[in-house]
């Protein structure tokens, strides 16, 4: 089985980064055959500027290699050195009515935000389409807002198939990550365009800050019981505990009353140093070698393009490109 998953540099990463799609990248790297890239041809649909970039690729790269990819298991590389990803691209965008394109959640919600709709970010879809076709992907874990667009990936390969009378595509499949929504210091979801995360790779100070400022209600609770099931110090809490643990924390929140939100929420702190300090000290250190970094990825991408290239030629023979 050929796992297969893309993740968009987007500066420092956070805890609904990681329960929503790194955690289980990294569990499932064992599971068949993974390949994970940086997703850095997508990202340029919002960034334009290289420097910020060439940092935001490194800064991914050193995040998922200290929370426990290996890259000796997985493969794992920048999705521009594969240059058959964009020539793929070009391919599956021949055989895509505009429709398709059009009725893209992800494009829809961009604009109404009011990013300017270039073509690129238009082609998006044909782009991650590309990324999972090339490599055949059997399994494409990812997020609830990408789902959509790995139905485009099998749409676009049944087209394409279909229209030169050959399976050259293999129909993907998606794989939802079971965590819950992960709550971010001001209830709502957390999302860097929210501003309000809670990075993964934080300790001390910063990390009281960040913690300290998650929104509680006003219960006094030296008077009243603190309710577990609307509390969103106690839901990030959950995803660190084990069921004991959060036993033991709700009973505190109904029936203690010497416990407050500021308990709960160093009991948080300890869970994120204690879940990532380890990781931290290996981002730090990685961050501060980054030819190294772009070694690990170099390598990746000698074994990623092997594969892209051989379905790649396959396609281009299917469409009577080249002779
Ligand atoms: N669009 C994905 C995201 O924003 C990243 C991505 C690019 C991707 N290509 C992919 C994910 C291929 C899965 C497969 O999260």
């Amino acid at each position: 089985m050929r796992i297969l998953s893309g993740i968009q540099p987007s500066g420092t990463p956070h805890l609904g980064n990681y329960f929503g799609a790194i955690e289980q990248h990294i569990q499932l790297q064992s599971q068949g055959e993974a390949l994970y890239f940086i997703a850095d041809y997508h990202a340029l649909t919002t960034i334009h500027d290289a420097e910020r970039l060439r940092e935001a690729t490194l800064d991914v790269a050193a995040t998922y290699l200290a929370l426990g990819l290996d890259p000796k298991v997985a493969t794992f590389f920048r999705q521009s050195d594969i240059p058959e990803v964009t020539e793929v691209t070009w391919l599956l965008a021949t055989v895509t009515g505009m429709g398709l394109l059009e009725r893209a959640h992800s494009y829809k919600d961009k604009i109404a935000r009011g990013i300017a709709p270039s073509a690129g970010l238009f082609m998006y879809p044909a782009l991650m389409a590309a990324d999972i076709l090339v490599y055949k992907s059997d399994l494409v874990p990812v997020g609830k807002d990408q789902v959509q667009h790995v139905e485009i990936a099998q749409d676009m390969a049944q087209s394409f198939n279909a229209a030169f009378k050959k399976e050259v595509f293999v129909r993907p499949e998606s794989r939802l990550s079971k965590t819950p929504v992960v709550p971010g210091t001001d209830g709502a979801k957390m999302s860097k365009s929210y501003n309000n995360t809670i990075p993964v790779f934080a300790r001390g100070k910063a990390l009281k800050k960040t913690v300290g400022a998650i929104a509680t209600d006003s219960t006094d609770f030296t008077k009243e019981p603190l309710d577990p099931t609307t509390c969103k110090v106690f839901a990030l809490y959950s995803l660190f505990a084990s069921e004991q643990e959060q036993e033991a924390m709700r009973d505190k929140y109904l029936n203690d009353r010497a416990f407050g939100y500021g308990h709960a929420k160093q009991a948080l702190m300890a869970k994120i140093e204690e879940r990532f300090g380890p990781a931290t000290d290996r981002y730090e250190d990685l961050k501060k070698h980054p030819d190294d970094l772009n070694d690990v990825l170099a390598d990746g991408a000698k074994r990623a393009r092997e594969l892209a290239r051989k379905t790649t030629d396959e396609a281009r023979r299917a469409a009577g490109i080249g002779r």
